[in-house]
């Protein structure tokens, strides 16, 4: 039975969603309170009370310059997480602090650390570079699942899904038809799926982007980074054409598809997606068109695996499922999050 890994880099918002007032949100089943302080400096410590336990998040708490005020009885805390004024008394117990989390922004997220503070290498947080590049404009949202992160990870390992659950959205049959090759780099920790499809029909989320008419050649390579960071490097151009030696691919259009998968808690999934494009870049009617697009599809996504959720808790115990070619990828990421759940 699959848990959620500790000690582990974990997506809790986009930048943009955390300003100077308090924010929270649960992280791995743990409620975490954040804010910006004064200094643009984003703060993360347990959505608790030291004293009877009121979420800090919750008026009448509120925040006062860069201390937080517990809305029961006036507990006052700072940015680092430390009590500094408790009603009644002028002693403030040396036990009145909440610990906080270690945090990171970067490449448009909050990462906070779940686990072990003493563990918390920000060097070990994977990169999504595309999303603040100058060189790429990008479309971003999150939707709420209630179905556990691995049903998610199986997911998005697997794109056959394409050609059915989003028939006439990306998914054209050529995708299901193609085999994939998979690859597993334990050292750096990464998954690789790759499906490259050299005569496709152009689905319309690529043709009303790219402008691309007729048939395409459509390459899928991702690359997940257990526990939360995928990436799909989507790359469409006309039939026939490749990238040359040295990389240029002028011909061709890139679209990098970021999810960060985030349990809530162990039946719930934060699901935060980007689409970062090399083209049309600043261009606002492929962008709403692209982010509208990304929607319906996560969407789609979404409705199927809350399904799931309620299938599997529904089932009797040991069920044994079926695997063929195409789940190759979807279960190296099992087993690499099995060992990580194992490690921590
Ligand atoms: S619960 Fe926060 S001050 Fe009492
Ligand atoms: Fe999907």
């Amino acid at each position: 039975m699959m848990t959620i890994p500790r000690d582990q880099w974990y997506v809790a918002a986009y930048s943009s969603e955390i300003g100077h007032e308090l924010f929270s949100r649960t992280i791995c089943g743990e409620p975490i309170l954040f804010w910006r302080t004064r200094d643009e400096v984003v703060t993360a410590m347990p959505d608790r009370c030291v004293h009877r336990r009121f979420p800090l998040s919750q008026p009448p708490s509120r925040l006062v310059e860069d201390q937080v005020v517990c809305g029961y009885h006036g507990f006052t805390y700072d940015a680092g997480g430390r009590c500094v004024a408790v009603p009644g008394q002028a002693r403030i117990p040396r036990t009145a602090r909440l610990l906080p989390y270690a945090v990171v922004e970067q490449d448009s997220f909050v990462w906070v650390f779940i686990g072990d503070h003493a563990k918390a290498d920000p060097s070990r947080i994977p990169r999504a570079p595309w999303l603040t590049s100058p060189d790429y404009t990008t479309v971003a949202g999150m939707e709420p699942l209630r179905a556990r992160y691995s049903l998610l990870v199986d997911n998005l390992l697997d794109l056959s899904h394409e050609t059915y659950l989003h028939g006439g959205h990306i998914g054209t049959p050529e995708v299901a038809a193609t085999p994939i090759t998979t690859e597993v780099d334990e050292d750096a920790g990464i998954v690789r799926v790759s499906r490259h499809i050299d005569d496709a029909e152009c689905p319309p989320f690529y043709a009303n982007s790219t402008g691309l008419q007729g048939r395409i050649a459509r390459w899928q390579d991702i690359e997940y980074m257990p526990p939360c960071l995928y990436t799909l490097h989507s790359r469409i151009a006309p039939v026939g054409s490749v990238p040359a030696p040295d990389g240029a691919d002028p011909d061709a259009f890139h679209v990098e598809v970021v999810y960060a998968i985030t349990p809530e808690t162990a039946h719930s999934t934060h699901d935060f997606w980007c689409v970062a494009r090399d083209f049309a870049l600043g261009d606002e009617g492929v962008s709403a068109f692209l982010a509208e697009s990304n929607r319906t599809v996560v969407r789609q996504d979404v409705e199927a695996l809350d399904v799931l959720e309620q299938v599997i808790a529904a089932e009797p115990a040991g069920y044994q499922e079926l695997s063929i070619n195409i789940d190759t990828g979807g279960l190296a990421a099992r087993r690499m999050l099995q060992r990580l759940c194992g490690a921590s």
